[in-house]
């Protein structure tokens, strides 16, 4: 049988490169595409897999690099089967010191980008048979918070655009998702959860912790597989329970301590 083939972006590292290696220990082919040369590297070293991963050095902001990069994983492995559009950058301000030019990288890299590689993957897809996209919003996308209005937006956006993908592309038999994950301990989130606000996320998160990058790549793998054959424009959220949460978790949380 021959061997499915995945195009993760921002997969040099973090939840994106938890989602590669879960996808090559499935028996999948994988792309690897990161705007970052030396994280790229680093991935492929570490993965060891030369005949079955690609690198490609795109920025997804860049159109008609990005189809480029989406053409030459196609024409390397012959074919393409899923799409995790993964690649995020978050600018945490507030909304009256956040740039114009901060918003616009924003919405281009998390929205557009996956916009534009779903167009040039999609008919790929369709030559045989169809496939899978995963696009990866947030909770922030879900539930406003401080200092998210770019980021937090573009993640609504991309939600939006899952369900549009979800419902025009179905008639090529490509199936549209979304992962919408909570705190996860990466890299992005190091760099910007202080200590404060890291215990802040424990009291609103009724798991008590953050997740781990591998625990996003079951979903997104699952969803890319025949095994979600029948799931289309979803967004899950792998958040610990923090979407479904309201006021009061310390609280209950201190009195079953004393119980
Ligand atoms: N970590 C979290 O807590 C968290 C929470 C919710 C959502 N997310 C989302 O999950 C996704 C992955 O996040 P992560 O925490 O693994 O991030 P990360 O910063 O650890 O990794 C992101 C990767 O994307 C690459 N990248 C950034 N801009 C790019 C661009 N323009 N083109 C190509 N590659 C680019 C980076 O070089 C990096 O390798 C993002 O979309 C993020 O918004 C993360």
């Amino acid at each position: 049988m021959i061997a499915k083939v995945a195009l993760v972006t921002g997969s040099g590292r973090g939840i994106g490169l938890a989602t590669a290696r879960r996808f090559l220990a499935e028996g999948w082919r994988v792309a690897l595409l990161d705007i970052d040369g030396g994280l790229l590297a680093a991935a492929m070293a570490d993965i060891g897999e030369p005949d079955l991963t690609l690198p490609l050095l795109c920025d997804v902001a860049d159109g008609p690099a990005l189809r480029a990069a989406v053409q030459r994983a196609a024409t390397h492995f012959g074919r393409l089967d899923a799409l995790v559009n993964n690649a995020g950058i978050a600018v945490f301000k507030p909304i009256l010191e956040t740039t114009p030019e901060e918003w616009a990288r924003t919405m281009a890299v998390n929205l557009t980008g996956p916009f534009l590689a779903t167009q040039a993957a999609a008919p790929i897809m369709a030559e045989t048979g169809g496939g899978a996209v995963v696009n990866i919003t947030s909770i922030s996308g879900v539930r406003a918070s401080t200092l998210r209005v770019a980021y937090g937006t573009s993640k609504a956006a991309l939600a939006h655009l899952t369900k549009q993908q979800a419902v025009e592309l179905a008639a090529l038999g490509i199936r549209a998702n979304a992962v919408a994950p909570g705190p996860v301990d990466t890299a992005m989130a190091k760099a910007v959860h202080t200590t404060e606000i890291r215990r802040d996320y424990h009291d609103a998160i009724p798991l008590n912790r953050y997740g781990l990058e591998e625990e996003l790549a079951e979903v997104i793998i699952f969803l890319c597989t025949e095994r979600a054959s029948y799931i289309t424009g979803q967004v899950i959220a792998v958040d610990g329970g923090f979407e479904a949460a309201g006021i009061g978790l310390p609280t209950l949380r201190a009195a079953r301590r004393n119980l």
